[in-house]
């Protein structure tokens, strides 16, 4: 098929682009509130950006109501997210907390998700997720025509990686989670996701 972009719908763009942009990691978003309540929601438009220093972006629409989600108003506010690693284990209650709550409900009590202390900003991570990234927000620059979408840009503070998907440390190598061990839950189109199948390795030239 052959489609002209601009005689798509919204809606139709979403559904082709997030069906042909495959597979997206999802990264698992907490912020919190000035009463130290916590956010949770689930972001598949999520990339690595850089190194120097580490960053990562993030693509957030507004609501249908043209009001901020949760998570750009926590992370606007106080500076701050933590992006929790989504593996196969978490699929469930990843996908319960996308659910749109009141503004002060939070997804980790309604679902009773486990966190515990960030190690670095104020917030939390979820205690089943074996990686997390605390960062701090650098930059938020809004695009988009009828819906409009807000373009995150986070630096990474601090990582956290669980031992049993950490790289075991040699000398001189640097740290990394293991390709072997790593089991992250990958987002298609649609209702689809999936897991990774066999890794293969390929040499740099
Ligand atoms: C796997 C998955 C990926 C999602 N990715 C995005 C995304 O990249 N951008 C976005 O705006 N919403 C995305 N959503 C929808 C949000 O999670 C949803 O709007 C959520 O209610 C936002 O919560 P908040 O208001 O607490 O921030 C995704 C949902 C799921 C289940």
């Amino acid at each position: 098929m052959e489609l002209d972009a601009s005689s798509l719908r919204p809606r139709d763009c979403y559904a082709l682009l997030t069906s042909l942009v495959v597979p997206r990691p999802i990264a698992w978003v907490s912020t919190m509130d000035d009463e130290g309540r916590a956010n949770l929601a689930p972001f598949s438009y999520f990339s690595g950006l850089g190194s120097d220093p580490p960053m990562i972006t993030l693509g957030i629409a507004q609501r249908r109501d043209g009001s901020d989600k949760d998570t750009l108003r926590l992370a606007r506010r106080s500076g701050v997210l933590c992006v929790n690693l989504v593996e196969e284990q978490d699929a469930e209650r990843m996908n319960a907390s996308s659910a749109e709550l009141p503004p002060g409900e939070s997804e980790i009590e309604r679902f009773a998700i486990a966190t515990t202390s960030c190690a670095r900003i104020r917030g939390v991570r979820v205690a089943s997720a074996r990686a997390a990234l605390e960062c701090r927000l650098v930059d938020v620059l809004r695009y988009g025509r009828r819906v409009a979408v807000n373009l995150l840009v986070a630096e990474v503070v601090h990582f956290f990686v669980h031992d049993a998907i950490a790289e075991p440390a040699t000398a001189g190598a640097p740290p990394s989670a293991s390709a072997q061990a790593i089991r992250p839950l990958a987002r298609l189109g649609d209702r689809w996701y999936a897991k990774l199948g066999q890794r293969v390795p390929l040499p740099r030239p």
